[in-house]
């Protein structure tokens, strides 16, 4: 085993000296829970959105949850109505649709990891979830059509992408979920956020992340009559100002991190083109701000092995199979183990600069040859079965939990 100076870390952050400012802005004030830093961070990230309204919660998954419970409320959907999801994302995605006494019904992917949607739903089918992974949507027109054509709604999962717009638009859904959490393209820590254009809805998402309190008077009058009432089971989701004020910090500097990720997407697809791995790509139409650098390999776990003792942090991308309790609910654990390696090169092996995106070198280029990808010997071809194979596994699981 290779000695290794350095780790490298999935995730880092930059405290910023505009960072050190508004979180001392926050201790002057001596109000830290919900308050200006929390309404400011509300109306930027709407704005980035193109959104009338977004609600900042503690977690992207805290979320979806109150999202799905408001869908829930405002169309009187019955415990037991089914969500589609699809097979390949992180395990919050399916937690908040258990966790609203809703069923998960799972979907295939395309090329690009997003939701295919080529069969009808089953009967009972209220919702469509499309995830978009790694920071670029999914066809969201065909999302669009198929949910109009069934008559669902559309909630998205957007933890993964910020301010990513496909074929002009940057949100599509009723509703549409963020998460700043570690790693992801804004980070405050913990936090994400649910956004929509009703004003309804949005008012019902934030009582129900606040304890199912009536605490968004409509008019002055209001105030204190509703100043205490609570109208529902709600949750105790709320962020603080303190996440509110780290991420207001951060939204100057975005467009700087977003070019910088895509730079170093840009450098490792050219890297790393004639090597037998299938690299993620752009969905044409879309805008892509990579989270991470997924590669297809047949060769997971001699890569993964590499990357770790080379120092690089690993992660197996979104394999469900992860979450066996979900036997529990479904029936069946969805087979994902052989579905995709996620072998991420050192997208953080250069110090995050926002102001000077810095420029691959050539060791770089002869560290991932040497470290994550050139010791493969084996053909392409070989590669490209293992691909079918992998559509098979995905196949499988359409609608699994009909079965
Ligand atoms: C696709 C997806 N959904 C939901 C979440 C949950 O976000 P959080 O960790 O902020 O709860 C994540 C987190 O990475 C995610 O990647």
């Amino acid at each position: 085993m290779s000695a290794v100076a350095e780790r490298i870390g999935v995730g880092g952050v930059t405290t910023t000296l505009r960072a050190r400012e508004y979180i001392a802005s926050v201790l002057d004030s001596e109000w830290y829970s919900p308050g200006k830093w929390c309404a400011r961070f509300e109306r930027e990230w709407a704005a980035l959105h193109d959104r009338a309204f977004a609600v900042f919660v503690n977690s992207g998954t805290s979320a979806l949850h109150v999202a799905i419970a408001a869908l829930k409320e405002k169309h009187g959907w019955q415990t037991g109505y089914k969500v589609i999801i699809p097979a390949l994302t992180f395990v919050a995605s399916v937690n908040v649709v258990l966790a609203n006494r809703l069923k998960p019904v799972f979907a295939d992917i395309d090329p690009y990891y997003g939701i295919d949607l080529s069969k009808p739903p089953p009967p009972d089918t209220v919702a469509v979830m499309p995830v978009h992974i790694n920071g670029q949507q999914c066809s969201m027109e065909l999302v669009s059509a198929y949910a109009e054509m069934y008559d669902l709604r559309i909630v998205e999962d957007s933890c993964q992408c910020v301010a990513a717009p496909y074929k002009g638009k940057t949100a599509w859904g009723e509703v549409s979920c963020y998460s700043t959490y570690a790693c992801h393209h804004v980070t405050t820590g913990v936090g994400g956020f649910a956004a929509t254009d009703d004003a309804d809805l949005a008012v019902l998402i934030r009582s129900l992340a606040n304890h199912g309190r009536d605490g968004i008077p409509r008019t002055p009058s209001d105030v204190p009559s509703r100043r205490f009432r609570f109208e529902r089971q709600g949750y105790s989701y709320r962020a603080s100002e303190f996440e509110a004020a780290v991420g207001c910090a951060q939204l100057p500097d975005l467009r700087t991190e977003l070019q910088r990720r895509r730079e170093m997407a840009d450098f490792f697809a050219e890297t790393l083109s004639d090597l037998p791995l299938v690299l993620p790509r752009q969905r044409p139409g879309a805008q892509w701000w990579p989270m991470f650098y997924p590669v297809l390999t047949p060769y997971r776990d001699r890569h993964e092995a590499l990357l770790e003792e080379n120092g690089v942090e690993t992660r197996r991308f979104l394999p469900l199979d992860v979450a066996t309790n979900w036997a529990r609910y479904t029936g069946t654990v969805p087979e994902m183990r052989e579905l995709l390696t996620y072998a991420r090169p050192p997208m953080d092996a250069y110090p995050q600069e926002p102001q000077q995106p810095p420029k691959p070198s050539n060791t770089t280029r002869t560290y991932i040859r040497k470290n994550v990808a050139g010791k493969t010997a084996d053909s392409k071809q070989a590669m490209m079965q293992k691909m079918m194979t992998i559509v098979v596994v995905t196949r499988y699981l359409f609608f699994l939990s009909e079965e």
